[in-house]
């Protein structure tokens, strides 16, 4: 008996040595069949023997029948918030107050954490049992989750025996939280099951922990990093530095992104650091904690309005805000199409002051319906354009919803009904839309490129209506955003022409036509007398449209605005008629034989041209330019990247990406956006973040960008 008993034992510490080195050190040294066994081995034991087992066992995270309702429990130490730093200047007020308070001039000491985005829990060890967990509530009363605190692997249920002895009574506080890919497949399997998706991962952590049922919350990924101390008896700590090393040492999960400052500015920099790289972090974070470092200063600074004067969040810029609706207009394209755009009450997302949102069609005009005087909560995440989520309607006197024009706004010509081709990627599980494009081709390299086995995308071809103006030409926004177009980077080039000069130049009659522009030079003394043009602006202005004479064939082609002939469509009729008379001459099959275009393109190509109007202003544009590598494709020895994937990410100093791309691409590549196992070179610049991640998870071959030139001439060296 007594024999067993020690099996017993022996056997609750090997599955509590593994489940640290699986949920903590994420270096499992045994495999699943081995664990099951070791389990299979204590279930035996414990059903032979009931009257051993305690609460402590692996074996019981969840053994506890469904509560009817949570019991409330008074944290022991109240659990605080954090005030907010938003920039810079909010960083150093603080450290300024807390230098203030101390009334001397002390050297201070950060620890720098990241701040969770997850549910925040208080664990109570009662020496060195998992005696209680309760979830923050108001921050006095809590909620008592035990049993679903139990069921979290990374939590243990007895710490870890250490060269630190436990305390009698110990609050460690920390984040409840659920990784980005855990959940994305928490959701993919709850679609699979149809059932409801968790909006976002912290939701998903927060109504995991306040299930009823813990066999539930035992289904759902969740994870804990301990981040703090509410009482503690029977042992002292010095500084926060300690007390994560102790906590380590007792098997307590501790952010390994966490980092001591001996500065506020090392504080910023690290602020930076984590932004910087916040992608390629696992979990959701919202932004970074710094908190001093010792805990007599800490003592001494106190706390004020239920936040503790020695800490402080530098949050991220909110990548969700909500904000109100000025106005609905229409944006009429260089093609003549409406767009519906809702002018905002400028508000910051993400970082970026965002005025205007498009609606993109009338159809997500109709849906959304959003009207002046609504709310309307806008999103952007990354260098995403903004999306309209969600209109929360105006409670009173709300003004009736917008009207599909009948009439162009801003010329007052005819408005026709028609419909626009638009292949969107969908997720086959949840349905929603992962990305649009105006081509078939372009949505099915994306789908090519992406498609994994994790996850189901499909391709979804849909007619939406649109409106268009009849003016043509004669709609002056018509004419300013064929010419924005024209000059924009992608195309012509022209520095020097932003918006502002460009329309002032084309409503003083200056440009009637795409040639004007060359011939701008003509007319100096005359612009000099302009408003805001000085003799050095113009000299400039005149120097880069100098520049922009010399022209590659395919940047022209795109420059001409034809519709549905984007960057890559003008790449590869550039690419395979070598001469814009070849171009001219194309019949509709030639055209159909381009990589890419389609009758419906086709069509299109031989609209524009068939035009008189079209060519006579080409013919006129010629003569101005020099169209630099107009031969047909480049000779077969230069074609060194023939048919292989390359993918480009990260900060290059030594060229700009656009330049990378186009040398690749001339040399045969196919320059992709994202990385998947048919890609085969990466080419890494500074702060390459997820996309490095990816690539060296699939084995591919990682350039770094300082040796981009040596990678031009001779990729087999890598
Ligand atoms: S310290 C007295 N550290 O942010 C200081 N909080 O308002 C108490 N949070 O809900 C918190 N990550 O749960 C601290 N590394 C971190 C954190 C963190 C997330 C949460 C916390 C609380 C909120 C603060």
């Amino acid at each position: 008996m007594k024999k067993l008993n020690n099996r017993y034992l022996t056997i609750q510490e090997k599955i509590r040595f593994h489940d640290h080195e699986y949920y903590i050190l994420d270096s499992p040294s045994i495999s699943d069949h081995e664990y099951d066994e070791l389990f299979r081995e204590l279930q035996q034991i414990e059903s032979e023997h009931p009257d051993w087992v305690t609460s402590a066992s692996p074996s019981q995270r969840v053994g506890i029948k469904p509560a009817n309702d949570f019991s409330t429990f008074k944290h022991f130490t109240q659990m605080l918030s954090l005030a907010n730093a938003f920039n810079e200047e909010d960083l150093k007020n603080f450290h300024d107050r807390i230098l203030k308070n101390l009334g001397d001039s002390q050297h201070i000491d950060y620890f720098c954490e990241p701040k969770m985005d997850g549910a925040a829990i208080s664990l109570i060890y009662e020496n060195g049992i998992l005696t209680r967990g309760v979830t923050r509530g108001d921050g006095t009363l809590g909620e008592d989750i035990t049993s679903n605190i139990r069921t979290i692997r990374s939590i243990p249920l007895r710490l870890k025996e250490s060269e630190h002895s436990f305390p009698d009574l110990l609050e460690v506080r920390g984040e409840v939280f659920i990784s980005k890919s855990d959940f994305d497949d928490l959701n993919f399997k709850a679609t699979q099951n149809g059932e409801k998706v968790f909006a976002n991962p912290r939701n998903a952590a927060a109504g995991s922990l306040r299930q009823l049922d813990p066999a539930i919350t035992s289904t759902r990924p969740l994870a804990f990093f301990a981040h703090g101390i509410g009482s503690c008896h029977g042992k002292e700590f010095l500084d926060l530095q300690e007390i994560f090393e102790v906590f380590s040492s007792w098997g307590l999960p501790v952010n390994k992104l966490n980092q001591l400052a001996s500065s506020i500015d090392e504080c910023h920099r690290y602020y930076q650091n984590i932004e910087s790289t916040r992608d390629a972090i696992p979990f959701e974070i919202d932004g970074v904690v710094f908190k001093v470092n010792k805990i007599s200063i800490q003592q001494q600074l106190g706390e004020i309005a239920r936040s503790p004067r020695w800490a402080i969040a530098h949050k991220f810029p909110a990548e969700e805000v909500l904000t109100e609706i000025v106005n609905i207009d229409f944006q009429v394209g260089r093609t003549g199409i409406l767009t519906p755009v809702a002018k905002l009450k400028t508000v910051n997302v993400g970082g970026v002051n965002v005025t205007n949102c498009t609606l993109h069609n009338i159809d997500e005009l109709t849906r959304l319906d959003p009207r002046p005087g609504d709310g309307a909560i806008i999103k952007r995440a990354g260098d995403v354009i903004p999306k309209m989520v969600k209109v929360i309607p105006k409670k009173k006197n709300r003004s009736s919803s917008v009207k599909t024009p009948k009439k162009c706004p801003k010329c007052n010509a005819d408005i026709v009904f028609n419909y626009q081709s638009e292949w969107r990627i969908v997720d086959s599980n949840t349905s929603k839309t992962i990305k649009r494009f105006s081509s078939h081709y372009e949505a099915k390299k994306f789908q090519d490129e992406n498609q994994t086995s994790k996850y189901n995308i499909s391709e979804e071809h849909l007619e939406t209506p649109f409106i268009s103006c009849t003016g043509g030409n004669n709609c002056p926004e018509i004419f300013q955003s064929k010419f924005t177009h024209f000059v924009s980077r992608k195309a012509m080039d022209i520095d020097g022409l932003g918006q502002e000069i460009l329309f002032t130049l084309i409503n003083q009659k200056f440009i009637k036509d795409f040639s004007d522009i060359y011939s701008l030079a003509d007319h100096r003394s005359e612009l000099e007398q302009l408003e805001r043009f000085g003799k050095k602006s113009v000299e400039n202005l005149i120097q880069s449209i100098e520049k922009s004479a010399s022209v590659e064939l395919h940047r022209l082609v795109y420059a001409l605005g034809i519709e549905e002939v984007g960057e890559t469509t003008s790449r590869n009729l550039a690419n395979h008629f070598g001469a814009m008379n070849h171009l001219l001459k194309s019949s509709f099959e030639d055209l159909t034989e381009v990589p890419d275009i389609g009758p419906r393109v086709a069509t299109k190509i031989i609209d524009y041209f068939d035009d008189i109007e079209n060519i006579t202003s080409l013919q006129k544009l010629l003569v101005c330019l020099n169209i630099i590598n107009p031969n047909l494709k480049t000779s077969s020895k230069d074609m060194k990247f023939s048919g292989l994937q390359i993918a480009i990410t990260g900060k290059i100093s030594l060229m700009s990406r656009e330049e990378i791309k186009n040398l690749l691409i001339t040399k045969g590549a196919k320059v992709t956006s994202s990385i998947s196992k048919k890609t085969a070179y990466l080419i890494a610049g500074e702060n390459a973040g997820s996309k490095l991640d990816k690539a060296k998870t699939l084995g591919v071959k990682i350039v770094d960008a300082v040796d981009i030139n040596n990678f031009l001439n001779d990729p087999q060296k890598f």
